[in-house]
């Protein structure tokens, strides 16, 4: 696959992505009062790369995964974590953002109530998801409970939320390189990880695989990290689609401790880590190899 026809495969994605995640919020408007659903709809749907659904079907599909629609509510699961981060991230109490995909940041809609609480609610729906859905997957009944411990272990203290309170307490502090790759690898790399880590399992995937995928991830996520500070540093707000904010917050970031040159070979070199470790097992990942180049040229 060339960069061309991945362009193509993400918009198909997306589109099947969104389909399965307007499912799921549809589900959660009927048990919740209206404005929550609204705020739910206004974090999740909006205009976002689905990176990590994506990682998810393709993962499932290049280990041999059959079940085309269901691998797409499983994906959904980790957008409406995702989502949800994002919803909190942008808080006054946290990055105090205006702007998000392209438009308003949920609490500048909704309030900061209302965007606390949506966001909340859709931790345990992004579980019940994750579960319906690995449940009918390759991995069966037994498995599908592993796949929904990866995503709430990713999700939790040792993961993205710890990630991010390491991320919030690196704000004008110089932090080591180990200590910058810990703070990367748990608020950004383990959900990333984990996407690829889900599908691969639903597929019922050899474990030599699946460790392959989760060092795969693991790379990624750090390069996927890198080049955020980089486009931080680097590009317009309007391009972006949210505010450059990392050096009015006083972030730990790689940019700061490299520069930008250093910080982009560094991201450079976690992509040919993540290259190493797909070609360190017996499957055919064409679309994986390409997606992984496409971490570090993305321009937003
Ligand atoms: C932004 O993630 C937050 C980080 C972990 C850096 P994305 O860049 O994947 O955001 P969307 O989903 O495309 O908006
Ligand atoms: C956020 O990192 C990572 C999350 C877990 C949401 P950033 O704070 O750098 O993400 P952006 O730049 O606001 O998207
Ligand atoms: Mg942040
Ligand atoms: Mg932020
Ligand atoms: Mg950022």
């Amino acid at each position: 696959m060339d960069y061309l026809e991945l362009k193509e495969y993400l918009g198909a994605e997306m589109l099947c992505v969104d389909k399965a995640l307007d499912q799921a919020i549809t589900f959660i408007e009927s048990e919740l009062e209206s404005d929550i659903g609204d705020a739910i709809r206004h974090g999740v749907m909006s205009d976002g790369k689905r990176l990590r659904p994506i990682l998810c079907t393709t993962a499932y599909r290049e280990c041999g995964g059959q079940a085309e629609k269901t691998v797409y509510d499983l994906s959904a699961s980790l957008e409406m974590i995702h989502a949800y981060s994002l919803m909190h991230d942008d808080l006054p109490c946290m990055d105090d953002a205006e702007l998000r995909r392209g438009q308003a940041t949920t609490h500048s809609v909704f309030g900061e109530d209302v965007t606390i609480r949506a966001a909340a609610a859709l931790i345990p729906a992004a579980a019940r998801q994750a579960l319906q859905s690995a449940r009918k997957l390759e991995c069966g009944a037994s498995g599908a409970a592993v796949v929904v411990q990866e995503l709430l272990e990713a999700a939790g203290a040792g993961g993205m939320v710890g990630g991010q309170w390491l991320d919030l307490l690196g704000e004008g502090q110089t932090l080591s390189p180990k200590e910058l790759d810990e703070l990367h690898g748990r608020k950004t790399g383990a959900l990333l990880t984990a996407s690829l880590v889900m599908g691969a399992l639903a597929a019922a995937a050899e474990t030599e695989t699946v460790s392959a995928l989760a060092s795969y991830g693991h790379s990624i996520g750090l390069a996927f990290q890198i080049t955020d500070d980089v486009l931080d540093a680097t590009q317009s707000a309007e391009l972006l689609g949210k505010n450059p904010s990392d050096v009015d917050l006083d972030k730990s970031t790689y940019v700061g401790l490299y520069g930008l040159d250093q910080a982009k070979e560094h991201a450079r070199e976690r992509i040919a880590d993540a290259l190493g470790a797909l070609e360190s097992i017996d499957i055919d990942a064409p679309v994986l190899t390409v997606l992984a180049r496409y971490v570090i040229e993305r321009e937003r």
